[in-house]
């Protein structure tokens, strides 16, 4: 079949995967390949067993798998045969030398750069779709324009706003896209050619053009914003349990007012992922080499405040547990950076572990989808000897326990039969609500000693 453009994907991650499927659900006139040095990862994509858990999204690859959607490490392949080239390779923080722990980590899209240029014949456009500091999209250019073949490269920027778990959807139904480019003839061009492909599903007064550096900077500035709210509503929770506030009223009653809105307001335990760190360390580390050192501090402050409440959380289960957990069986419920994802990337219950075995209590970690990187996350501490259970059985891991955490807020565990929980744990028992999603006053009537965020504690203790 002779198809209108071939589009090709390099990075078979959470973002290139989702988003190479939908397109291609959607748009049948385009050949969609996905490419990625990682052979097994590629396997994966192309069997039932899928590299990530993401609600809805095997049946969106069936769709197309086969039909216009294919995975590949042949990466010189796809790129020579290309129109098309979206680039979602991982861009992580930089862990070393200078801006180590600021920056991101650009040697992947360098690389990438490198590779469009050795393996291309003829003139393609392309995208920017891992998040990346502003003016990225400058240098990639310059690598590009370099090349000795008199090939022209338009670079455009489409950053993605899928969140992990609501993937496909955010995909099916996105708030918006938006598409960034030159504002030159053949820079308005590239970007049509991209909104051509969003239009076969997304309606028009949603697709969003604007310049390359605006869309960049806007991507970081979306996840610094609602990474934002996150922490302001944590440091309110400290609050409430200083005052006898209850921080969902405050939520709620705050988040009626239609200029606030009521979503992302939850407080918990402190926010995760791979976006909302990564981007405001981004956003900190452009306005300090800007000089801006006010705004640089303003949005640093928002990373400070995220480890401040997940700090606070491990103290209050050593202090609440008579300053002491050694050898205490704790179970941690959930260990994803939130519900309806195996990713554990920035997850709060990594800090939470480390901080108790080095407390030197006795974990038991139980996730439905995140052991696997849970093991890898926590091998250091295994590996040194450290009392470390995975268990995907919550009864199970809640069995003999001197305490719960709840640390990633999945339906399931809004649903588990509590007294038989108590029945089979050590006495006193203890709850700690990191996400606020249990009927704290039921689970103290069964007999815990309860502690949620930012409401009152309820115990049996005189
Ligand atoms: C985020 C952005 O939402 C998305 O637009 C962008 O493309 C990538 O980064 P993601 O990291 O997948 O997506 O998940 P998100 O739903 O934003 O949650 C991030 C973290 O905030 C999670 O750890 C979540 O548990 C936490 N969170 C969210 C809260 O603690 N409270 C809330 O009210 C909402
Ligand atoms: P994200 O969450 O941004 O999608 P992931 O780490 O899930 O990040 O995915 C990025 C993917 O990019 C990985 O599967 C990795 O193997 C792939 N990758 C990194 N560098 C290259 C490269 N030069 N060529 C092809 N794939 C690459």
């Amino acid at each position: 079949m002779k198809f209108k453009k071939n589009i090709l994907c390099i990075g078979a991650g959470y973002v290139g995967g989702p988003t190479m499927a939908v397109i291609a659900a959607k748009c049948p006139a385009y050949k969609v390949t996905v490419v990625d040095v990682n052979a097994e990862r590629i396997q994966a994509w192309d069997s039932d067993e899928l590299p990530i858990f993401e609600p809805g999204l095997l049946d969106v690859v069936k769709q197309a798998r086969g039909r216009n959607l294919f995975f590949s490490t042949d990466i010189a392949a796809g790129i020579r045969a290309a129109d098309i080239i979206f680039v979602s390779v991982n861009t992580p923080t930089k862990t070393f030398g200078q801006g180590a722990g600021m920056a991101s980590d650009l040697q992947y899209w360098e690389k990438t750069a490198h590779e469009i240029v050795a393996h291309s014949g003829a003139a393609k456009i392309i995208v920017e779709k891992s998040t990346l500091p502003v003016r990225t999209a400058e240098a990639m250019e310059r690598i590009l324009q370099e090349n000795k073949k008199g090939i022209l490269f338009e670079v455009v920027s489409n950053p993605e706003f899928l969140a992990e778990g609501s993937a496909v959807k955010d995909l099916l139904e996105p708030d918006r896209v938006l598409i960034g480019s030159r504002q030159t003839p053949a820079g308005l061009a590239a970007a049509r050619a991209i909104v051509d492909i969003f239009a076969n599903w997304v309606a028009a007064d949603r697709i969003i053009t604007t310049n390359l550096w605006s869309a960049e900077l806007s991507k970081l500035v979306a996840n610094a914003f609602l990474a934002q709210r996150i922490s302001s509503i944590n440091s309110v929770s400290a609050l409430c349990e200083k005052t006898g506030a209850d921080v969902g009223e405050i939520s709620f009653a705050v988040g009626s007012d239609r200029r606030i809105g009521s979503r992302f307001l939850n407080a918990s335990i402190g926010f995760g992922g791979s976006c909302f760190k990564k981007d405001i360390l981004n956003l900190v580390y452009i306005s300090r080499s800007y000089g801006l050192d006010e705004v640089a501090d303003y949005w640093q402050a928002v990373i400070r405040m995220n480890e401040y409440q997940q700090d606070r959380f491990v103290r209050m289960i050593i202090r609440e547990m008579f300053h002491t957990v050694v050898g205490k069986r704790i179970a941690l419920l959930g260990f994803a950076f939130k519900a309806n994802t195996g990713d554990t990337r920035e997850s709060p219950g990594i800090h939470v572990a480390a901080k108790l075995l080095e407390e030197r209590a006795a974990l038991v970690i139980s996730d439905p989808q995140a052991l696997d990187n849970a093991r890898c996350d926590l091998a250091g501490f295994t590996a040194s000897g450290a009392a470390v259970e995975y268990e995907p059985d919550p009864y199970r891991a809640a069995a003999d326990a001197h305490a719960i955490a709840v640390i990633t807020e999945w339906d399931v565990y809004k649903g588990l039969d509590f007294k038989k929980i108590f029945a089979s744990m050590r006495k006193p028992a203890f709850i700690f609500d990191g996400r606020n999603i249990l009927d704290h006053q039921k689970l103290f009537e069964i007999g815990f000693n309860v502690f949620p965020l930012g409401k009152p504690s309820l115990t049996h203790f005189k």
